[in-house]
């Protein structure tokens, strides 16, 4: 990458990984141009970047990344020189009740993004420096035992619709780099948590369900594993990799922080209880509720980063529980956030400023099995 005047291209950066980025990047990269291409599905929130629309490093464009067309349009009006490839439909849940939008999105939008990226990096004499860096995730691998870590040899084994999504993304990106030779690197990363997170994943929901007494729903017996990552520590992963990853190489990025789900929820409870002042009488540990168990769900995710560790210098600086707690303040602090994203009143915010028809509420696919 050059490290002056470039211009990246961040899909999905209205979501929750990218709207931390985008916000990562401008801050530690003055100078720099981000393009942030969303579609703004349930899951994307321009409100994630408000304060962001007059600064003049920053552009957005309202699209989705399976039209062709708009992507040569993109690549044609812009000197881009880094694809950060994060757009994804990512909720595990929503994949198990409808899977072709995850096929969709992550599978022929990663292609078309791919043969995108490829026809401006040919037209404009291939630099070496260009950099398609595409963000996957640890699930591709399937479950962990008890023991062992995943490291970025392990074998593709995906339980879930969408990690089977993103499994096959991977192997696209690998395919466009081993037969046409683009700059692209690949990392796989373990849960992220922190602020902007949608309350549909784990810990947001958990939170915001404690803090409002509402019940907690644990699936099976709450031992699943999980390897904690907050998105701050991510995103540094995430730069260091565009700046000095080797394109063809693939970088496992975990946060060093297993925990079973039960733990998490333990804890959750008690930042949130220690937070609004509870009595023993009222802790919310007593809205845990065990629920019916996620098909498929895999056991355990742990990831051994030494190669990010020794290649690039990286390790985790956020431990996990001062950085669940910085999490907890961010929702209880942000009631206007989660008011919005859960009323809607964002959406209608954007079908007001954009006036087009929401990518997400375009027909419903899936409910097939
Ligand atoms: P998210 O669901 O919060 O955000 C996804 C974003 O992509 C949204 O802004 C959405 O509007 C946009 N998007 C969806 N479909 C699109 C399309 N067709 N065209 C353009 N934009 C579209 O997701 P996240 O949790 O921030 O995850 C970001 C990426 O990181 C994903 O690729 C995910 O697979 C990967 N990842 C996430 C985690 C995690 O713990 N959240 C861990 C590992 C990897
Ligand atoms: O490992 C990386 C992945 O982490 C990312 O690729 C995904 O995009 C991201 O969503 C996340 O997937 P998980 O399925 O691990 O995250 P989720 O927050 O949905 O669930 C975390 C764990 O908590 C999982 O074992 C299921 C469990 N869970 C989840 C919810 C929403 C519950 O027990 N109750 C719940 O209500």
């Amino acid at each position: 990458m050059e490290d002056e005047k470039s211009t990246i291209l961040v899909t999905g950066g209205c979501g929750f990984i990218g709207s931390n980025f985008v916000r990562y990047l401008l801050q530690n990269r003055p100078g720099w141009k981000v393009i942030n291409l969303d579609a703004l599905t349930y899951a994307g929130n321009p409100a994630n970047l408000a304060g962001l629309e007059d600064d003049p490093g920053y552009t957005f464009v309202h699209g989705d990344i399976c039209d062709a067309g708009l992507l040569a349009e993109i690549f044609a009006s812009h000197s881009i020189n880094g694809v950060v490839h994060l757009a994804a439909e990512s909720h595990v849940d929503r994949s198990i009740h409808g899977p072709m939008d995850f096929v969709r999105t992550n599978v022929e939008g990663t292609c078309r993004l791919l043969a995108a990226a490829l026809k401006s990096w040919r037209r404009r004499g291939e630099p070496e420096s260009f950099r398609f860096l595409h963000v996957s995730t640890d699930e591709v691998f399937g479950s962990l035992g008890p023991q062992g870590f995943f490291i970025e040899s392990t074998a593709y084994d995906p339980s879930s619709p969408y990690s089977a999504s993103k499994a096959a993304a991977d192997h696209f990106v690998r395919a466009w780099h081993r037969t046409y030779g683009l700059p692209a690197i690949i990392t796989n990363c373990s849960n992220n948590y922190g602020p902007y997170q949608f309350p549909e994943k784990l810990i947001p929901l958990m939170i915001l369900n404690a803090a409002e007494g509402k019940q907690l729903p644990v699936y099976g017996d709450g031992s699943n594993v999980r390897d904690w990552l907050y998105v701050d520590d991510h995103c540094r992963a995430l730069l260091l990799v565009l700046e000095k990853g080797r394109p063809g190489r693939t970088y496992a990025v975990g946060g060093g922080a297993e925990q079973t789900n039960l733990e998490v929820v333990r804890l959750i409870c008690r930042l949130v209880d220690e937070r609004l002042g509870r009595r023993p009488d009222q802790a919310s540990q007593g809205l845990i509720r065990f629920v019916e168990d996620r098909p498929g769900h895999d056991l355990r995710y742990a990831i051994d980063s030494s190669r990010i560790r020794s290649e690039l210098g990286w390790r985790p600086r956020h431990d996990f529980l001062s950085a669940l707690g910085k999490t907890v303040d961010w929702y209880l602090d942000n009631p206007d956030w989660v008011e919005s994203v859960r009323s809607g009143a964002y959406r209608n915010w954007i079908a007001a400023n954009y006036g087009r028809r929401l990518a997400g509420e375009e027909e419903a696919s899936g409910r097939e099995p």
